[in-house]
């Protein structure tokens, strides 16, 4: 076989990604893309502010010399300045240029953390549900992920992550607002959890280290706000991006930063900076970190979102699913009616709704829907989410 073994058998167990996007592929063509009702992607509709387009026109007007040359691994030191200015007013905590590194997204920026962090077998705890990127990026470097479940509501179960911290445990990684629960993580839960890590690397005489997975932090409703980890717990790193509160995914453009008092920052630092080079990124991409020099804050409108939410929520609760209302992010996570969600997903399939089945997220008996999709799409899908529920209860 060409592939090697570990790669194929990671194909095989994300194949119900790709199924869905052939099935997705396969319904627009037969009934044409406006009756098919596709929540499956955390793609983002909306268009990047409009200062965006003018910060990015005038920065290629600017271009000085050099515009495209190789540069320090971290990045530039004039964006890495302005993101570490804004990132101590979001964290409350101040951070220096020296504590950031500009990385191709927050996917960059975690796998720079996993390679610089974990040693063969070390563990990284995720709560249920969780981004399934998440294992793989562990296991790029050797690592392992430990999974544990949430509450009800999705909200961090500290005994749990208590219960599976152990002598292999390195990371303790959280994602709020979180994909696919859109729960926060609220700011007493986020103390506890600092207090217990605290706790925990005294008892074992070694550094557990947080690592706040955020890019959705900008994308909260009804006033809830993301508490501060850097509050939380000194030995704590912030990966993010501007994929989604800017809508810029396929720039691939985001950073990490540690907490300046964390347990030997320079060598963290000088980890991250290396991993970013040997993992074959080099530096994070030269124009957009230009152009978010100028865009420190900016967001799309997330009123947008919040209006989409509040008519899925409402359209799903009178059709009779169970679902906690997110508090962020752009994704729902209902129960599924019937325990199996795999099956349930094919019943939504023949309403032509593509949605990703909880199992996919380590919590199955759920489903995604992500609504990142147009008002009228949301409108149209909905009596088939109610004909499903009916024909999966036998109603
Ligand atoms: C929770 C979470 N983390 C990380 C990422 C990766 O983001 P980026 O595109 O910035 O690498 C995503 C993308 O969907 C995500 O949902």
């Amino acid at each position: 076989m060409a592939v090697a073994a570990k790669i194929q058998d990671a194909i095989e167990r994300s194949s119900w990604i790709r199924k869905m996007f052939e099935e997705g592929a396969r319904l627009k063509a037969l009934h044409g893309p406006d009756k098919v009702y596709d929540f499956s992607l955390g793609n983002p509709d909306l268009e990047p502010p409009e200062k965006f387009r003018q910060v990015l026109g005038s920065v290629i007007a600017e271009s000085p010399t050099g515009a495209h040359a190789y540069m320090p691994n971290a990045g530039y030191e004039e964006t890495r300045a302005a993101v570490a200015d804004y990132v101590s007013r979001e964290q409350g905590v101040r951070v220096g240029s020296e504590h950031v590194v500009m990385t191709c997204g927050a996917a960059g920026a975690l796998n720079c953390i996993f390679k610089a962090l974990l040693d063969p077998g070390e563990e990284v705890i995720v709560s249920a549900p969780y981004f399934v990127e998440y294992g793989f990026y562990a296991d790029n470097h050797g690592g392992q992920i430990r999974v544990v479940s949430t509450k009800d509501d999705f909200t961090l179960d500290l005994g749990a992550i208590e219960k599976a911290i152990n002598s292999r445990t390195k990371v303790i990684l959280i994602n709020s607002p979180n994909n696919p629960s859109g729960q926060i993580y609220d700011r007493d839960s986020l103390k506890q959890l600092g207090d217990l890590l605290t706790a925990s690397s005294k008892k074992m005489g070694r550094t557990l280290y947080l690592v706040s997975d955020e890019p959705y932090r900008k994308i909260v409703y009804d006033g809830f706000e993301v508490p501060s980890i850097f509050e939380a717990y000194p030995n704590s790193i912030v990966a993010t991006s501007y994929s989604k509160d800017v809508s810029l995914p396929g720039e691939r453009l985001g950073y990490l930063v540690v907490h300046p008092e964390a347990d030997e920052v320079k060598g963290l630092m000088g980890g991250f900076v290396l991993a970013n080079r040997i993992l074959g990124f080099v530096n994070a991409p030269a124009l957009m970190q230009r152009v978010v020099t100028h865009l420190q804050g900016a967001c799309v409108d997330v009123g947008v979102y919040q209006a989409r939410r509040d008519l899925f929520c409402q359209g799903l609760a009178d059709a009779g699913y169970e679902l906690v209302k997110p508090r962020g992010a752009f994704y729902l996570f209902p129960k599924s009616p019937v325990a199996d969600d795999v099956s349930f997903v094919r019943l939504l399939q023949e309403e032509n709704i593509l949605v990703v089945p909880g199992s996919g997220f380590g919590s199955p008996g759920y489903f995604r829907i992500a609504y990142c999709v147009g008002k009228k799409t949301i409108e149209s899908g909905m009596p088939g989410f109610a004909r499903a529920r009916k024909r999966a209860l036998g109603e």
